[in-house]
């Protein structure tokens, strides 16, 4: 799709919005809604503060990452007003809004006076205002502040994506793919971390700060630390693994696509990482209207229990049992996967908390035409998990020297960004936008 065609989506999106917003506010008795974009605090002593990205239901909206003290305010009837806070300032560039279909269904003002957010007529005293925003910036503004049942109705709003919102995610993973081969490339001429993450950045023009969420770049062992958040400068005397976990965010929206290579020679993590990628498209290809998101959760632990006795990892208990006695969590403790969206790990994913069984799960949905989410299997060498079960009655099911051997490639992830249609999934990880 090209940018004018993702374009020409944005008044639909617009409208789709306003009637889903306006539901929510009647449902829960209000007639207005102040959205405030955040703003970041300078760090404690100091005059620098962390690198800004706006708040999500303000993104919604507008898909300004970088505007801080803006309020967007959205009433009944009436034609959203966004607020944005330019100040005159010589220190800094002051952001231009490039034109844009969307901003033809708002009122769009400009402040120098980043105190006053702009009420509606009426509400001076918050009557049948609510207010969304980091509580810390809502001192002295009327109305309710963040109220819990309307989050929860307005974290709702987000859960089945607008065509315009799957063609920005389709396009935040276009772009990260080519991040994700440039990153390849980077590992095949055995890089460092740290040119891996130029390589990355280099492809996908974006900066670290502006990324979903820090990438994770992992050589060798460093693979089996799952949110791993350094770059060594120094490349290892043996570059034996890769797993590369990025991300980019396009008009807001976020991919979060992790891959995981094997270098020459490492025959038998290769064949790890093979195994791996059929679990995955098995579990992609479980992606479908009417399926419980725990049954793929559950169907991950038993692939993974098939690659831990395919592997000779483990032995002389069967696979059920592995999935049973606990131990395909020590190898893949992680959920399958979340919501994608605005967020990367996105709202509204857990209605009800996760089974005991699976703690970290972040979403426990029946899935639905319009959900993205993303499916990434994995298994890794954690030596904090390893132990007990070393120390325990299990540890005569593992095999130490094939552990051994691969324990210097830390472990494997795949991770794909799903879209659940009206007669399955379309994997967005997998396709050639055009
Ligand atoms: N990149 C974080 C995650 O996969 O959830
Ligand atoms: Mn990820
Ligand atoms: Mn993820």
């Amino acid at each position: 799709m090209t940018d004018n065609q993702i374009l020409a989506l944005q008044p639909d999106h617009i409208a789709e919005l306003q009637q889903r917003y306006q539901r929510a506010l009647a449902d829960h008795g209000y007639s207005a809604l102040l959205i405030s974009a955040g703003a970041t605090p300078a760090r404690y002593g100091d005059d620098q503060g962390a690198p800004f990205q706006g708040f999500g239901p303000f993104l919604h909206w507008t898909g300004l990452t970088g505007y801080e003290h803006a309020w967007l305010l959205i009433q009944a009837d009436t034609t959203p007003l966004l607020w944005l806070y330019q100040p005159v300032d010589f220190w800094h560039a002051t952001l231009q809004l490039p034109s844009e279909p969307w901003q033809q269904a708002m009122d769009i003002r400009y402040t120098a006076n980043r105190a006053l957010p702009p009420l509606p007529a009426g509400t001076g005293q918050g009557e049948g205002l609510a207010v969304l925003g980091d509580p810390a910036l809502l001192a002295g503004v009327p109305g309710d502040h963040n109220p819990v049942a309307l989050t929860v109705a307005l974290d709702e709003t987000r859960m089945h994506k607008t065509d315009y919102e799957v063609a920005c995610l389709t396009r935040a993973n276009n772009i990260a793919l080519a991040g994700h081969q440039a990153a390849a490339a980077a590992f095949a001429d055995g890089d460092s971390e740290f040119k891996i993450n130029l390589a990355y950045q280099q492809a996908t023009l974006q900066r670290e700060t502006e990324a979903p969420y820090h990438s994770i770049i992992g050589l060798n062992e460093h693979a089996g630390t799952l949110h791993y958040q350094y770059y060594d400068t120094t490349a290892p005397a043996q570059s034996r693994s890769l797993l590369m976990d990025a991300g980019v965010r396009y008009r807001g929206y976020c991919s979060d696509i992790t891959r995981t290579y094997a270098a020459a020679g490492e025959g038998r993590f290769a064949a790890l990482v093979k195994g791996m990628d059929l679990l995955r498209e098995h579990l992609c290809n479980m992606v479908a209207p009417g399926v419980e998101y725990l049954a793929i959760h559950r169907k991950a632990h038993s692939g993974v229990a098939v690659l831990l006795s395919a592997s000779g990892l483990v032995s002389g208990i069967s696979d059920e049992a592995m999935v049973e006695q606990g131990i395909t969590r020590v190898f893949f403790p992680h959920g399958i996967g979340h919501f994608l969206g605005i967020q990367v790990h996105d709202v509204a994913g857990k209605p009800v908390p996760s089974p005991a069984e699976a703690p970290f799960l972040r979403l426990t949905r029946t899935l639905e035409a319009g959900m993205v989410l993303t499916i990434e299997p994995g298994l890794y060498f954690i030596p904090s998990l390893l132990e007990p079960l070393l120390q325990g009655p299990l540890a005569q099911h593992i095999n130490i020297a094939i552990l051994g051997e691969l324990k210097g490639c830390g472990g494997v992830r795949l991770e794909d960004n799903v879209l659940v249609t009206e007669t399955g999934a379309r994997n967005l990880s997998r396709l050639t936008e055009n």
